[in-house]
């Protein structure tokens, strides 16, 4: 079990020919992180069904919060299983994919990507790429597939597999060669989530294009979480309904307890708790913290207590969600 920060792992760089794709996917399946090259820019990815995987690629990339990540399907008629579509987001389907198109739906009941993935949120971002490497990989691995651009965060989206390794060597398990990335701009976000699409960020498909399909000019929105503190956008986030009160070394008679690690604070009540880690593995701790927040919910939690979780590697990005879970009145 990995403690606090990363360890560091051994990056093989392969070329994206038949037994790359393979060593790729196998990687993926496991629950490891796989750059791969796509028609826009190079993806970092991993199983959008694990929870484990995607804290693992949320610490490599060094994000300080969890934004929610574009689930990546090899075909369009996939994609039913993970998003709802509205009549224009099928008239953007039909013209545009597999292509530099992301949209944004209302996620589908018993939609596969986990909620860490969906940073809470109630919609998925999903996107069918077009480029050969990136098409045969989601084949073989038959799953969603999240892929943020692989470099760290804040840093440019890369284009090459040599960018790729600069900023994630070490950090992720497989880089897979394809040379450089054929448009090298990422993909247009437009939200399909309500009536009337709106475009979140402009990319390989200009909005003309996209304007033209659908007959009227798109208003432009805001990508959630990259503006947390404009109105309206934490509201779709999932809040709990309890209150939290954090970095607390003493339980109170009627609350629920939120623990990391062995120790228990004062007052803590093991019927009452449940331990985002036991072992202190930040990772582990990424993974179940959406569940964890409705299990409490669900089991009629007024107050959760939160022991007191370090901020370093996803740390940050626990405690960066925790806060606005206990801001959320
Ligand atoms: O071209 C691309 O889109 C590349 C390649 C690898 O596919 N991927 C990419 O991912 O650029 P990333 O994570 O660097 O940017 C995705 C953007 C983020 O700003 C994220 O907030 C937004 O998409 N996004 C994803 N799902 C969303 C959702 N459900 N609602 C709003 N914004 C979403
Ligand atoms: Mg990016």
């Amino acid at each position: 079990m990995r403690a606090t920060g990363y360890d560091p792992v051994n990056t093989r760089l392969l070329k994206a020919d038949r037994a790359g794709i393979a060593a790729a996917a196998q990687t993926l399946l496991a629950g490891g992180l796989a750059a791969f090259p796509t028609e826009t820019v190079y993806g970092l990815g991993a199983d959008a069904t694990n929870a484990k995987a995607v804290a693992r690629l949320y610490e490599a990339k060094g994000r300080p919060r969890f934004n929610p990540l574009i689930a990546h399907m090899a075909k369009s008629s996939e994609v039913h299983s993970i998003g709802i579509l509205n009549e224009p987001a099928l008239m953007l389907v039909r013209k545009f994919w597999p292509g530099p198109l992301t949209l944004v739906l209302p996620a589908a009941p018993n939609c596969a990507v986990c909620e860490l993935a969906r940073a809470g949120l109630s919609t998925v971002g999903v996107r069918v790429p077009e480029h050969p490497v990136a098409n045969a990989l989601l084949k073989s691995v038959g799953l969603p597939i999240v892929a943020p651009s692989a470099n760290r965060s804040g840093h440019v989206s890369p284009t090459s597999a040599g960018h790729v390794m600069a900023d994630l060597e070490g950090r992720i398990d497989i880089v897979l060669d394809g040379g450089a990335t054929p448009l090298g701009l990422e993909s247009t976000i437009v939200d399909c989530s309500s009536e009337k699409p709106r475009l979140l960020r402009p990319g390989a498909i200009s909005r003309a294009r996209l304007d033209s399909v659908l007959g009227y000019r798109m208003e432009d929105g805001n990508i959630a979480p990259e503006k947390p503190s404009a109105p309206g956008q934490l509201a779709s986030h999932y809040a709990p309904r309890a209150r939290l009160r954090l970095d607390v070394n003493k339980v109170e008679p009627e609350e629920w307890l939120l623990a990391f690690g062995i120790d228990l604070p004062e007052g803590a009540d093991p019927a009452r708790t449940l331990n985002l880690s036991r072992s202190g593995s930040l990772i582990e701790a990424a993974a179940n913290l959406f569940a964890y927040l409705r299990e409490l919910d669900a089991r009629g939690a007024e107050v959760i207590a939160v022991t007191p979780i370090a901020g370093t590697g996803i740390g940050e990005a626990i405690r960066d969600r925790l806060a606005r879970a206990a801001a959320a009145r």
